[in-house]
């Protein structure tokens, strides 16, 4: 794969999506410009979630990508793309344990939470200009806060550290090979592969939704990110906001 990427580093910052769409509001930045922190004072994550990391230990980086080609309505299949590349690089580094997908916006080592995403995108009229994408990885953590619920580092599965500058390169060249599969418009495959990935896809789980607790199927996730679930034949549609997956 290319290298034609480059890497921002800074030692601390308040959260590295602000710090790229600062950098953005300024000044032209180039496809695949990755802002790498070693620690973030205001982390963010979906919602009004923060996002904790200790110094030095993880991934908290922001890619910069200018997805033009991308009609925004589409726009969910730049965080599949993602998020297939976050498997496929700790596919390289963890064995024994699936892999997955949690939709919308988590990578699942079993049940642990070990990556976030969250993407910021850039909209000009009916143009796609930029998307900011964020992305926590947990890799040499071993103590988690409490608060945090299910979470899980490379550290705590592989037993052993890894180095995070090729942790951060391997999964540059992995975002960028889904990345091209999208620029060439490959989008059925895409979609079969999130699908190989995606956490309870044709299983039954339980959810809660409207303060209930039921039990669906996931079929899929639809053009525009919405969770499908199949609840006593009928496949219904759900935003983030809307429902929660219940995980043991
Ligand atoms: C989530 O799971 O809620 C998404 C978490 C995303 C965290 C990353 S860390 C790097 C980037 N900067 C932020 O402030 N958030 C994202």
């Amino acid at each position: 794969m290319s290298q034609d990427y480059k890497i921002l580093h800074s030692y601390s910052v308040g959260s590295t999506n602000d710090l790229a769409e600062a950098t953005l509001s300024r000044e032209a930045v180039d496809e695949f410009t990755v802002f790498f922190a070693d620690y973030q004072t205001n982390g963010k994550g979906i919602g009004h979630n923060i996002w904790e990391s200790n110094m030095g230990e993880n991934l908290l980086i922001s890619i910069v990508l200018h997805p033009v080609f991308l009609n925004p309505a589409d726009q969910f299949m730049i965080n599949k793309i993602v998020s297939l590349g976050v498997c496929k690089c700790l596919d390289k580094y963890i064995t024994g344990q699936r892999i997955t997908i949690k939709w919308p916006n988590d990578v699942w080592v079993g049940f642990g939470k070990i990556a976030g995403i969250l993407s910021r995108n850039l909209i000009m009229g009916n143009r796609f200009e930029t998307c900011i994408v964020g992305i926590g990885l947990n890799i040499n953590q071993q103590n988690f806060s409490p608060e945090i619920p299910n979470p899980v580092s490379m550290y705590q599965i592989a037993h052993r550290a890894f180095d995070r500058n090729e942790v951060l390169k391997q999964l540059i060249d992995d975002v960028k090979h889904f990345y091209s599969l999208l620029k060439k418009n490959l989008i059925e495959a895409i979609n079969q592969y999130y699908l190989e990935r995606l956490l309870f896809y044709n299983t039954s789980a339980t959810f809660i939704a409207d303060d209930q607790e039921f039990t669906g199927i996931i079929k899929g996730v639809d053009e525009f990110g919405l969770l499908l679930v199949e609840v006593e034949e009928n496949v219904r549609r759900y935003n983030i906001k809307d429902i929660s997956l219940k995980v043991h």
